[in-house]
């Protein structure tokens, strides 16, 4: 399995004949490493409603006849539009055809009247990803031990989200094996060194931090 890293929180999971998809921004991301016709996922996983994750989704779904997976107030603003969906909602597993996908808890605002955001459990190709989405720390991310998360996607840049301290103590109670960290330095206000971050996490943890540009991948 591969995990490219498109920016902010857009992340290409290719395992297979899947790709997956997470919260595509690209236009209007100063650091986007693709531009969204030059992505052709199967699945789009959108963790909210505000344009940095909601982003391209409709023209790359419409495109590539992608499926998305969101909350069920989100997928209702596709379904005019003839795009397949699975609108689920916060503690529900949906199954899909690479493996599923469940719907987690995430402290935040939606960009949806009446929605809640939310993060993602991937299962994919025998591993376990947890895609935080934007979120604050909270104590309850100490049940995602229990689903044995492989790789952990977790948003650092303060702000909007959780920032590095908050984050390492993220990976304290989730216990991942491996942490990519995501939703920094695309704009001033989160601006963050993921390489403090990385000796934090490594200094406390046992989990393995790996930090990727926008355009880098890394296999698992
Ligand atoms: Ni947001
Ligand atoms: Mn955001």
């Amino acid at each position: 399995m591969n995990i490219e890293f498109l920016g902010q929180s857009c992340f290409l999971i290719k395992a297979g004949p899947h790709s997956l998809l997470t919260d595509p921004f690209l236009t209007g991301n100063p650091l986007a490493a693709k531009k969204p016709e030059e992505v052709h996922p199967t699945h789009i996983l959108v963790s909210h409603a505000h344009n940095d994750h909601l982003g391209d989704t409709k023209a790359i779904a419409k495109a590539n006849g992608a499926k998305v997976y969101s909350t069920f107030d989100i997928c209702q603003s596709l379904q005019a539009e003839g795009i397949s969906f699975e609108g689920g909602n916060i503690g529900g597993k949906i199954p899909a055809d690479f493996g599923s996908v469940k719907l987690v808890p995430a402290i935040h605002s939606s960009g949806v009247p009446g929605g809640i955001a939310c993060g993602f459990v991937i299962n994919i190709a025998g591993k376990n990803i947890y895609f935080a989405g934007d979120t604050a720390l909270f104590g309850d991310m100490a049940l995602l031990a229990k689903e044995n998360i492989d790789i952990a996607l977790l948003p650092i840049g303060d702000y909007f989200t959780m920032g590095p301290e908050d984050a390492a103590e993220a990976v304290r109670l989730i216990k991942p094996k491996h942490v990519i960290p995501m939703h920094y330095n695309t704009f001033p206000p989160i601006t963050q060194d993921p390489q403090q971050f990385k000796k934090l996490v490594e200094s406390k943890t046992d989990a393995k931090v790996t930090i990727l540009d926008p355009g880098d991948g890394a296999s698992f």
